[in-house]
């Protein structure tokens, strides 16, 4: 079946309804003005067909009539033959008087006049191809006066007024589809818009929105269709996230566990060669490098290991604000070495609430680690706390490298890190950690300048 476009659907019936009602409404109109025109044309013969009457000027020469008003006059006698006529060139068929008498209804006239005398009596009749309104008068002996008047002048009438109408029409008929078109296109061209967008959501891509911004319930659809991506392309990314930490967690646990024994094994060796007196300081040396590999690998693999184990909170309602400077306690006589000065904008907001402290002091660890070493050469780092939304944040901010643009949709994959000796897994664990309670953390950064880790965590939580 052929599939009509929605712009056809509204502008078609309109345009046949509306050719049908002017078709209609103009053949009225010519056949009311005809009518109209027509009456006004008897009644003006029949006041000549007075005048003629009451001034005697029927019985003066017909041509004479015929002059002043533009007319045909012929006289019958009562036995229907011509006595006079200002018709000249009529049809040897019509000259036959029984023949004419029946053409011009004369029977017709004699009975009217005897039944109803002094009724005017008129007939369309057709003579030598041409209309006339013919009208009757009874002169003495029964003589019958015939008045013919050219219908011409109303058939010239009705054609002009008919071109007229239709004219009016046609023009009216092409401005009414061009507006509907115009109307229909307002309607059809968001649509297609969101046709255009939907498709290609359909196709995978996400990242688009739709640009459409009318303030009707298309533009309400748009904005639907806007928030329905964004949250697919959410909970797509979530999936392909879990997935990957699901890949890592089994890859991590199945290799930790066949490298930690060899490693365990290697790091007793090398610590008993050490001990061998006959080494020569460079061999010690080599020793001690050995070593402190095997000691990065064990970390790397620790961290593995940690973050495949599947964990589950243990919360306990507790202030935030200890929690953040046990870690920073812990961490001071680092950054002091550092050259790092610590400002802390804490808020006396914050109520009691549910969280793991273990967990929250790992993943707040991890943040301050990651803004520590992004300022090899000092610096300032922040740690400020606000109540935002019914929850706790946690904003930690350096005046570090800062990240490039390329590196920020991968900062929470597990692995992903830019230094030599990092894992990539601290912000992936920070991430999941704060998932677990429900929470959301956000990173943002200028390149040069620094950056700053905002995390916030509900003070009621649907998974706690
Ligand atoms: N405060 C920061 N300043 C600059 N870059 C940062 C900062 N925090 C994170 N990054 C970037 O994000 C990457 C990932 O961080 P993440 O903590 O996950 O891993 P890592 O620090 O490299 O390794 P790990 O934490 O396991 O030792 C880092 O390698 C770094 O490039
Ligand atoms: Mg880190």
């Amino acid at each position: 079946m052929r599939r009509y476009s929605i712009q056809t659907k509204i502008v078609l019936p309109f345009l046949i309804l509306f050719v049908l009602i002017t078709i209609l409404v103009s053949l009225l109109t010519v056949e009311f003005f005809a009518w109209k025109y027509s009456e006004q044309f008897t009644r003006e013969t029949e006041g000549w067909f007075n005048v003629i009457i009451e001034t005697g000027f029927i019985d003066e020469d017909i041509e004479k009539v015929k002059q002043a008003y533009s007319v045909e006059v012929m006289i019958f006698s009562s036995d229907f033959t011509i006595n006079a006529s200002t018709l000249t060139d009529m049809p040897a068929a019509e000259q036959d008087v029984m023949y004419l008498a029946e053409k011009m209804r004369l029977r017709e006239v004699q009975q009217s006049f005897q039944e109803e005398e002094g009724t005017p009596v008129t007939h369309n009749v057709s003579l030598g191809g041409k209309h006339y309104e013919v009208f009757y008068h009874i002169l003495a002996v029964g003589r019958i006066y015939c008045l013919l008047r050219p219908m011409g002048e109303i058939a010239a009438a009705k054609r002009t007024l008919t071109l007229y109408m239709f004219g009016i029409a046609l023009i009216v008929t092409g401005l009414v589809s061009f507006i509907s078109h115009r109307i229909g296109n307002t309607i059809t061209d968001p649509i297609q818009d969101l046709v255009g967008f939907t498709n290609k959501v359909a196709e995978g891509n996400l990242d688009e929105q739709c640009a459409l911004k009318t303030h009707d319930e298309i533009g309400d659809l748009a904005t639907a269709f806007n928030q329905m991506t964004q949250e697919l392309k959410q909970s797509r990314d979530k999936l392909i996230q879990a997935e990957r930490l699901a890949t890592a967690g089994k890859m991590a646990t199945s290799f930790a566990h066949e490298i930690r024994n060899p490693l365990s094994s290697m790091r007793m060796l090398s610590q008993l060669l050490r001990q061998k007196p006959e080494l020569t300081e460079e061999q010690r040396q080599s020793l001690q490098y050995i070593l402190e590999e095997i000691e990065r690998i064990d970390t790397i693999v620790k961290g593995m290991m940690d973050f495949a184990r599947p964990t589950s909170l243990k919360p306990v309602q507790q202030p935030l604000e200890p929690l953040l400077r046990d870690v920073l306690a812990l961490m001071q006589a680092n950054l002091t070495h550092h050259k790092i000065e610590l400002q802390l904008e804490f808020t006396a907001d914050l109520p009691e609430f549910e969280f793991d402290s273990d967990k929250i002091k790992q993943a707040f660890m991890n943040v301050v680690l990651n803004s520590m070493e992004a300022m090899p050469q000092g610096g300032i780092l922040t740690v400020s706390t606000s109540k935002v939304d019914d929850g706790a944040s946690i904003e930690v901010a350096d005046t570090g490298v800062g990240i490039p643009e390329t590196d920020m949709p991968h900062l929470f994959e597990p692995f992903f890190t830019s230094k030599d000796k990092g894992t990539g897994l601290g912000l992936a664990n920070v991430k999941r950690i704060v998932e677990e309670h429900d929470g959301t953390v956000a990173i943002e950064s200028s390149l040069g300048e620094g950056v700053t880790v905002s995390i916030w965590l509900p003070f009621s939580s649907s998974v706690i």
